[in-house]
C-alpha cells in the first residue's frame, strides 16, 4: 500500500531552506511508515531516460549499524589522509575548521545513529540518476522532522562494506546518509548568493535584477 503523502505537508520552501546538515541524533528509531513515506519519495525523482537504476539499502540494525561504522570511521580518516591534512585525531583538527570537526564527531558516533541508507546505482557511472532521488530523500525526512546529512566512503573500505552487507559487486556506491531525529535545530545555512553563481543567456553575463524587466519581450 502507498503511504500517505499528506504527511509530507511541509511546505517545499521551508523543507529546502531550512535544512541543513544533521550530524547528531537522538537514538529514537525511525518508524518504518516513515521510512516507507522517505523511500516513496525519492523513488519519484527523475533519472535518465527513466530507467531507474537507483537501489537503495536501508541499515537500521543496531549491530549492523555499529559494523558499518567501524569502517565509515576508517573512510572518513582515510580521506583526510588523501588530502594530506596533518591530523590524526580529532583533538588535532583546528576548532575554528567547524565543517572538519562536526564531520569528524560524526565518524565517531555514527555508530549509534538510528538509521543509515546507502543510495547505490546498478549501473557504473549512474551518480545522475540517484543524486535527485537522495535530494527527494532527504527533504521528505525534513518534512517529517528527520535530520539528514550526505556523506562518501573511501574506496580502502568499500569491500568490506559490500561483504558486511551483502551487496552484489556489480552494485555501484554512491552515497551513505546517515538519518535521525536531531539533536539540536534545523535551520538557516550559510550558501553563496544566487546571483553570484547564476548568469543570464551567456556565460559571465551577471543576472543583476531578478526583475520581470529582465525577462525577453
Ligand atoms: C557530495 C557530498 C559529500 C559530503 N560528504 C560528507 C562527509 O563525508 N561527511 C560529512 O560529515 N558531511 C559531508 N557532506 C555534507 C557537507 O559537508 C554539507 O552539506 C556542507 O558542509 C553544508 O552544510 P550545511 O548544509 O549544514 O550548511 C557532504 C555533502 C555532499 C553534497
Amino acid at each position: 500500500m502507498q503511504p500517505d503523502n499528506a504527511r509530507l505537508s511541509m511546505s517545499v520552501g521551508e523543507a529546502m531552506f531550512s535544512q541543513r546538515s544533521i550530524r547528531r541524533f537522538r537514538s529514537d528509531p525511525i518508524p518504518m511508515d516513515d521510512l516507507h513515506l522517505i523511500l516513496e519519495a525519492a523513488v519519484k525523482a527523475p533519472s535518465g531516460g527513466n530507467r531507474q537504476p537507483a537501489r537503495f539499502l536501508v541499515l537500521n540494525e543496531p549491530e549492523v549499524i555499529r559494523q558499518f561504522g567501524a569502517l565509515y570511521r576508517e573512510a572518513w580518516w582515510a580521506k583526510r589522509r588523501d588530502e594530506k591534512r596533518p591530523w590524526t585525531s580529532r583533538e588535532q583538527i583546528p576548532p575554528e575548521d567547524k565543517g572538519s570537526t562536526a564531520a569528524a564527531r560524526l565518524a565517531d558516533e555514527i555508530k549509534d545513529a538510528p538509521c543509515i541508507v546507502l543510495a547505490l546505482t546498478s549501473v557504473r557511472g549512474g551518480a545522475s540518476s540517484v543524486i535527485p532521488s537522495v535530494q527527494n530523500l532527504m527533504l521528505a525526512a525534513r518534512a517529517l522532522g528527520i535530520g539528514s546529512v550526505p556523506t562518501t566512503l573511501h574506496p580502502t573500505v568499500l569491500e568490506r562494506v559490500y561483504g558486511l552487507l551483502g551487496i552484489p559487486q556489480e552494485m555501484e556506491f554512491h552515497l551513505c546518509i546517515p538519518m535521525g531525529y536531531p539533536r539540536g535545530n534545523f535551520g538557516s545555512t550559510q550558501r553563496k548568493p544566487a546571483s553570484e553563481v547564476t548568469f543570464l543567456n551567456r556565460w559571465g553575463a551577471s543576472v543583476n535584477e531578478w526583475t520581470s524587466a529582465a525577462a525577453p519581450v
